[in-house]
């Protein structure tokens, strides 16, 4: 048996009402013995068949219950659940949850989330052979199936067999081992359509010296760069993250590397270059456009005759520069323009004139630098997309997506 893929991954599983919820506790077992994370959802009636204390001790995660409760709506609702998860797994899958899934309805904790997540949804039936044969359950099963993208919903089961009601026919639930095996295929399946790819993000802002205490620097909080190197991760790619100096984590499976000014960002990303081939680079760094001319070594000190004044003189672009960096320029070159009016007319113009292949416009007239939300507009040579103002991390995700798609493609 084999779980190549799930190793680091996070499932969650959804525990619908019937007698085969209980190998949902097997299921969590094996994911975890696989090196997956599991965190449970159990609907009211799966909760006649097994505890939330099984759970919870299996699975090493609090189990998730209400829609309405005031300490997992701060902690984790229906919306962080269905982000946190790299696939969402449903077993036993009743006729009821299939068919609220199905026409998208949403009155529960388990149906909210089924309804907010874009991941991937296995479903493992398990029901009365006379209702899996029903032509209203084979029609609903019909709808999920033909969802497309992140909302395909994959099926394991149900077997053929003997039922706890005493029939025989279609309706048990798969079994824990064999839905193990389908969370693995499906996770591995074009989960990292980016493996085997370098990538190189910059992020955050640069700060450019005056003195040795004191500097200019801007208000990037780097979420938006630190977030796209994590999607890209996600989506397999090995990723180099040449970061000016923010507050953030270094996102899980990325490396890191420090700099200050501008020219030791640019040096950074030509030593990235130079070092391997990069298929990515992502310059979503908030580049000072320029710095001090003759950097004091020492404090300047208050003079009376006045303030200094500084004299500034033209940083490198370094966007610029690597759309033009030849042998080693990377596939795909995506740069950002941060505007303030006239979005599409100026980010076409620094799509041309800086050689990149796509720029992501982002209007920062509007609650941008270190909001958590962003909107932005997708240039192309080919065309434009606009996306509505989601999280950085929704931005970031769709992103890494385009950039994988342009991949295969
Ligand atoms: N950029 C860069 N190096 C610079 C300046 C900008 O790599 N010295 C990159 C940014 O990382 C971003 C893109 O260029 O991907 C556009 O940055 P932006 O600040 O919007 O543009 P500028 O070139 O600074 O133009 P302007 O300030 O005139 O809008």
């Amino acid at each position: 048996m084999t779980t190549a893929h799930l190793s680091g991954r996070r499932v969650l599983l959804i525990i619908g009402g019937g007698i085969a919820a209980y190998k949902a506790l097997e299921l969590v077992r094996l994911i975890r013995k696989a090196g997956g994370e599991v965190m449970t959802l159990l609907t009211k009636s799966g909760a006649e068949f097994v505890t939330p204390m099984s759970l919870a001790a299996l699975s090493g995660h609090p189990v998730r219950q209400d829609l309405f409760m005031p300490e997992d709506e701060t902690a984790m609702g229906h919306i962080e659940l269905s982000r946190w998860a790299d696939l969402v797994v449903v077993a036993p899958a009743t006729a009821g949850l299939i068919a609220k899934a199905a026409n998208g309805m949403a009155d529960d904790l388990a149906s909210t989330t089924l309804l907010a997540t874009d991941k991937k949804t296995l479903w493992a039936p398990a029901m009365n052979v006379r209702m899996w044969e029903h032509p209203a359950v084979q029609a609903n099963v019909a709808t999920l199936k033909s969802f497309t993208g992140f909302h395909q919903g994959a099926f394991v089961g149900p077997d053929e067999g003997e039922m706890a009601c005493g029939e025989y026919g279609f309706g048990r639930m798969a079994e824990p081992a064999v839905i193990l095996q389908a969370i693995d295929r499906l996770i591995g399946a074009g989960s990292r359509p980016l493996a085997g790819r370098r990538a190189v993000v910059t992020a955050g802002p640069t700060f450019e010296p005056i003195d040795p205490v004191r500097g200019l620097t801007n208000r990037s909080s780097g979420k938006q760069g630190y977030a796209i190197a994590a999607a890209l991760a996600d989506l397999g790619a090995e990723v180099v993250l040449v970061s000016g100096p923010v507050f953030l984590n270094t996102p899980q499976g990325v490396r890191r590397v420090e700099v200050e000014a501008a020219t030791e960002m640019k040096a950074a990303v030509e030593t990235e270059l130079n070092a391997a081939p990069v298929d990515i680079a992502v310059m979503s760094a908030a580049v000072a456009d320029w710095r001090v001319d003759g950097v004091a070594t020492g404090k300047i000190k208050k003079a009376p005759g006045g303030p200094p004044a500084l004299h500034l003189i033209e940083n490198p672009d370094i966007l610029a520069s690597v759309s033009k960096s030849g042998s080693v320029r990377p596939k795909l070159v995506v740069g950002f323009a941060a505007e303030t009016s006239d979005l599409e007319d100026n980010a076409r113009a620094k799509l041309s004139r800086k050689g990149c292949d796509w720029i992501v416009g982002n209007d920062v007239s509007d609650d941008v630098f270190g909001s958590d939300g962003n909107a932005v507009t997708l240039f192309t040579r080919q065309g434009s997309e606009t996306w509505e103002r989601q999280s950085k991390t929704d931005v970031a995700r769709k992103l890494a997506q385009r950039i994988a798609d342009h991949f295969k493609a």
